[in-house]
C-alpha cells in the first residue's frame, strides 16, 4: 500500500499516481470525518486549473469535485469560456476531505494539505489558475488578500498565471455578483488567447473574425504613409 509522505508526493509523475498517495494522507482531522478523498478531475494536459474551496455534501459523496449546485454553475461558467470540464481543464479545492457541516477549512488544515496542492499543480503544470473564492486566493497568493479586493486582477506566482474571482456559491446567494465575474473570466479568456490557443473561440466572448463572411478575401486598405 501507499503510504503518505513528503517524499512519496515528491516521486510522482502522474495524476493517477499522486490521487493514490493523496487518498493515504491522513496529515489532518477532516479525512476521519469525511466519506473520501476528494482529489480533483479533468484532463491532465489542462492549461487552466480552477481552484475551488474544499468539498461539499455532494462532492464527498461522489468524490468528485463540484458537482452539486455551484458545480453545476461552474459548468455553465465552463461553457460559456468554451471549455469543457474533462476536455481543457482540471478542478481541483485547497483541502481534498470535506469539512463537516461545510465549514471553511481552518489555516492548519489548508496548511497539513498544501503539499498534496501543490504535487497536483507541479504535475499539471498548468499556465493560468482561476481561484475560486477567498479560501483559494489566501491559500495560493496572500493570507490576508480580501476576495472583493483582489478579484479581476492579475497574480504571477512560479510563472503561473491567477486570476482570483468569486466562488460559484458565493455567485448563487448574490446573483448581481455574476456580471464581474463574466468580466474576470473574459480576461482568463484573452490570457488563454495569448499564451495557450490563440484560434480559441466561444459565441459568448467571440475572436473578431476579419477574414471571414463578407470580408472574406478583401484585402485591407494600407494605412497612408
Ligand atoms: N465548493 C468547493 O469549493 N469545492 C467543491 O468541490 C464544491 C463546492
Amino acid at each position: 500500500m501507499t503510504e503518505w509522505s513528503l517524499q512519496a508526493l515528491e516521486r510522482c509523475q502522474t495524476l493517477d499516481e499522486l490521487a493514490s498517495v493523496v487518498r493515504m494522507c491522513r496529515r489532518c482531522e477532516l479525512r476521519a470525518g469525511a466519506h473520501g478523498v476528494v482529489f480533483g478531475e479533468g484532463s491532465p494536459a489542462a492549461r487552466v486549473v480552477f481552484c475551488g474551496e474544499g468539498p461539499g455534501a455532494e462532492e464527498d459523496r461522489l468524490l468528485r469535485p463540484f458537482v452539486g449546485a455551484a458545480g453545476r454553475l461552474l459548468d455553465q461558467m465552463l461553457a460559456a469560456m468554451g471549455f469543457e470540464r474533462f476536455r481543457d481543464v482540471y478542478i481541483l479545492n485547497v483541502v481534498k476531505c470535506r469539512p463537516p457541516q461545510n465549514r471553511i477549512p481552518t489555516e492548519e488544515e489548508r496548511e497539513q494539505c498544501r503539499p498534496n496542492l501543490l504535487a497536483q499543480l507541479r504535475i499539471i503544470n498548468p499556465v493560468i489558475i482561476v481561484l475560486l473564492g477567498a479560501t483559494a486566493v489566501q491559500t495560493l497568493i496572500d493570507p490576508a488578500a480580501r476576495i472583493t479586493r483582489v478579484r479581476g486582477q492579475w497574480f504571477e506566482r512560479d510563472g503561473r498565471w491567477l486570476m482570483p474571482t468569486y466562488h460559484p456559491a458565493a455567485l448563487l446567494r448574490n446573483p448581481a455578483w455574476k456580471r464581474e465575474a463574466w468580466e474576470d473570466l473574459k480576461r482568463v479568456l484573452d490570457k488563454y488567447r495569448e499564451l495557450v490557443d490563440p484560434g480559441h473561440d466561444t459565441p459568448y466572448y467571440p475572436l473578431a473574425r476579419r477574414s471571414e463572411g463578407a470580408m472574406a478575401g478583401v484585402r485591407q486598405v494600407p494605412p497612408k504613409p
